[in-house]
């Protein structure tokens, strides 16, 4: 077996900042159902249809007594409590046995532990004399009551009750039952349960063992609340659809306007930005809000540019909110919510993948705003929704402008696109850096991982990367919008990925500085990659004629494949053209779509799109038209995974013929619509080098060197200390022995999870043999 030779010189390279931390968006049920303490589901009765078909404002809610008919319960809004949250349930029970009502929280029901208290508060009033309502915690199945207490409602006006449940039992299918004593009337509104045992005992606070597992990642920052959350909605605050927008997420809990959230379901706001700013402060992470910037590329809905006082205003009063003095307007609120102190805020994001002129002339006006009044903001626009292409070049372009200090780039890829392009950031220029605010491989299992492993030591190593952290964070699996994440969880569980260990480990010993090191590796001679293979036409729900196709080598310009008429259509939606042996040849065809609609277009959900170097169904690269966002996609499909190699904005106009064209060349490939280039893509080689790896120091002086071996084959590794380094021993964190498609699961979530171990270290140097499909961090000093 050859050996690898790193030597570490110890000279400090960069400091690594705020590079490593976590990216927080509310899908999956990752707030309500998720990282936010509250055990009720619709405890306000506000869930709509508009949130989700199928929700009525008594989801989640059940009538309970010796018969169903004893309790009538209907959902009343002409005497609200709070007219932004109009719905509140009137329960009329008809007989004397205990009727009353039920929740069942999410999932499989609400997980109460045994000897936990539980804090249940609600409001409610009755029209005459008083009310005893006994409030029990019960088994949803067998009606065993768990814990029990009683409040007492009294008076014609709303007012706030409170009691505290002790569970005498573990149960994982619990329910809140609320009941009348008697036969009797009362209105009942905004009904919340929630653990005493929060994450550091807050009030309104954090499911404990989700928010652990965050922060034992030691996330230097936190991006909050998401992604295409924050910008897509409508313009007014006030609409149950709107964007997100922070003010709404202030005060009391109950006082917060319930909204849909953009992944389909209803929001409560109770974990709102005051929530996030503290869970920030408790992890020791830098808070980094992303807003929108008054612009909805999804809808295309954006402010007028006469009217983006109001969304300047959203970046100015959040700066200080966060940070303002408590004699401010902002500042006062966050003083009255019980954080006079400063939440320190540093960075903050504008905007999310936009695609579009018209986020660039509105994120100027916002930053233009910000730096007047706040020049020691951290800034971050938007590189758009891939890896390259059009908006990401915008994006570039303003921030290189001097207009940002950060471009927030995106991309999701299979993991042999991260293997193989460890060399993405290196010719970037060091400033303005690089804010990777949304990666990840398509899955998760330790293949995943190992790639992701691969690309955060190139990050690393990278002048131009400033921060980087995984997209998405948090799965609630009863109501999955999206895999893969790092977390996964129902109501009494929760388990690691593989990436999020990866992402631990990167965390845990990211160090202070990137220090100097050498290898004697021989580069892999770059290959030239085989781009030939068959040509095929594809469709989802486009009608599309597809005129004069032809394949021509490209020197020699002779005819290799040709077809007059191909008509694609929802029905003929594969058509194969043959196959091209060549690897250097032009693909030309002119094209002219039928039938779509805007919508379908922003959403991509009608495209075409040519296959070509197509080797079988898991490996191909495809040109799609009309994809997501009105983007032209240059896909590779690698192992049945696909990977955008940019994205450029272009869309078809519905009974226009345009002139297309693709040329491969070696390693290249460039495409053409009417003689304009659109994309230009060099393909690389997937094949891995024998190791990856990076050192830094951390601040108690350790080196730490991250060791990631993709290949099948063990790798003995010689570390050669730096000079006058009289060190003994090491510690060890490591992952192997696990096969490429090994998982974690709820039934083994265990399965794939660093290990440690020290080894006795002399001479100067540290012998390791870095094991098939591993990482090891090795630290010592
Ligand atoms: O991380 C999930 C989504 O992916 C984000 O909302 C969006 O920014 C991206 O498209």
């Amino acid at each position: 077996m050859s050996i690898v030779s790193i030597s570490i010189t110890g000279e400090k390279i960069k400091s690594q900042g705020d590079l490593f931390g976590v990216f927080f968006e509310d899908l999956n049920h990752a707030a309500d159902g998720g990282l936010y303490g509250e055990l009720l589901r619709n405890g306000s009765f506000e869930f709509e249809e508009i949130d989700h078909a199928g929700y009525t404002s008594l989801t989640a809610w059940e009538c309970v007594g010796t018969d169903r008919s004893f309790v009538r319960a209907h959902v009343e809004y002409d005497q609200p409590r709070n007219t932004k949250k109009p719905h509140y349930l009137k329960m009329e029970v008809l007989s004397s046995g205990g009727a009353g009502i039920r929740n069942m929280g999410y999932g499989d029901g609400i997980f109460c532990k045994k000897q936990e208290t539980y804090r249940f508060s609600c409001f409610a009033k009755k029209r005459r004399g008083t009310l005893k309502l006994s409030v029990r915690l019960e088994d949803r199945f067998s009606g065993d009551v768990l814990a029990e207490s009683e409040i007492e409602v009294t008076g014609d006006s709303w007012k706030a009750y409170h009691c505290l449940l002790e569970a005498n039992a573990d149960c994982h299918c619990a329910c809140l039952a609320v009941r009348a004593c008697k036969a009797d009337v009362v209105e009942i509104d905004d009904l919340s349960l929630f653990p005493v045992n929060t994450y550091r005992t807050r009030n309104n606070g954090l499911r404990k063992d989700i928010a652990e597992m965050i922060e034992a990642m030691h996330p230097r920052f936190m991006r909050f609340p998401g992604g295409c959350l924050t910008h897509i909605g409508s313009l007014d605050a006030a609409d149950r659809c709107a964007m997100y927008r922070w003010k709404n997420t202030l005060g009391e809990v109950a006082d917060r306007p319930s909204k849909r959230n953009n992944w389909n379901y209803n929001q409560s706001l109770g974990l709102g930005f005051f929530e996030f700013f503290l869970f920030c402060e408790d992890m020791k992470a830098e808070p980094l809000p992303a807003i929108a910037a008054g612009y909805d590329p999804h809808n295309l809905r954006m402010a007028s540019l006469e009217d983006m006082q109001e969304w300047i205003d959203e970046a100015l009063d959040l700066i200080e909110f966060a940070n303002g003095p408590v004699t401010s307007k902002w500042g006062k609120i966050r003083a009255q919510m019980g954080h006079p102190e400063s939440f320190h805020l540093k960075y903050l994001e504008i905007g999310n993948e936009e695609v579009g002129d018209g986020y660039f002339v509105r994120y100027d006006m916002i930053q233009k705003a910000v730096r007047e009044k706040h020049p020691e903001i951290v800034l971050i626009n938007s590189a758009g929704p891939g890896s390259g292409g059009s908006e990401f070049r915008k994006g570039w372009m303003q921030a290189r402008e001097g207009k940002a200090d950060l471009s927030d780039e995106h991309f999701y890829q299979c993991p042999e696109w991260f293997v193989a392009n460890t060399d993405r950031y290196e010719n970037y220029p060091p400033y303005p850096k690089v804010f990777l605010g949304e990666y990840g491989s398509q899955d998760d299992t330790w293949k995943n991982a190992l790639s992701e492993a691969v690309f955060m030591t190139a990050l690393e190593k990278a002048e131009s990367v400033g921060m980087a952290c995984y997209a998405p964070l948090l799965c609630n699996t009863d109501y999955t919008n999206w895999r893969p994440d790092l977390l996964y969880f129902k109501n009494d569980q929760v388990y690691g990925s593989p990436s999020y260990y990866v992402q631990k480990l990167f965390m845990n010993y990211q160090g202070e500085f990137l220090v100097g090191a050498d290898d004697d590796m021989i580069p892999e001679k770059r290959e030239r990659v085989k781009l030939g293979g068959s040509v095929v036409f594809r469709t989802e729900k486009a009608a599309v004629e597809i005129r004069d196709f032809e394949v021509r080598g490209f020197s020699s310009n002779e005819v290799l494949l040709k077809k007059d008429l191909i008509d694609l259509s929802p029905e003929r939606s594969i058509i194969s053209c043959g196959e091209v042996q060549e690897t250097d040849y032009r693909i030309l065809f002119s094209f002219c779509r039928r039938n779509g609609t805007v919508e379908e277009h922003l959403e991509g959900l009608s495209w075409f799109e040519v296959d070509f170097a197509r080797r079988d169904d898991e490996h191909s690269l495809a040109w799609r038209m009309d994809g997501w966002q009105r983007m032209s996609y240059l896909n590779g499909i690698i192992c049945g995974k696909t990977c955008d190699l940019g994205l450029e904005f272009f869309s078809s106009e519905i009974g226009r013929l345009y002139k297309a064209e693709i040329q491969v060349r070696g390693n290249e490939v460039v495409t053409y619509i009417d003689g304009q280039q659109l994309h230009r893509h060099d393909c690389k080689s997937w094949k891995p080098q024998p190791l990856y790896y990076s050192v830094v120091k951390d601040a108690e002086d350790h080196y730490i060197c991250k060791l990631v071996n993709v290949t099948d084959k063990d790798q003995q590794v010689r570390i050669l200390l730096p000079q006058g380094t009289d060190c003994k021993e090491a510690v060890i964190e490591y992952m192997d022995g696990y096969l490429p498609d090994e998982r974690n699961s709820y039934e083994d979530p265990q399965k794939v999870i660093p290990r440690m171990k020290k080894m006795a270290v002399s001479g100067g140097e540290i012998i390791y043999r870095s094991k098939a499909y591993s990482i090891g961090v090795i630290r010592f000093r």
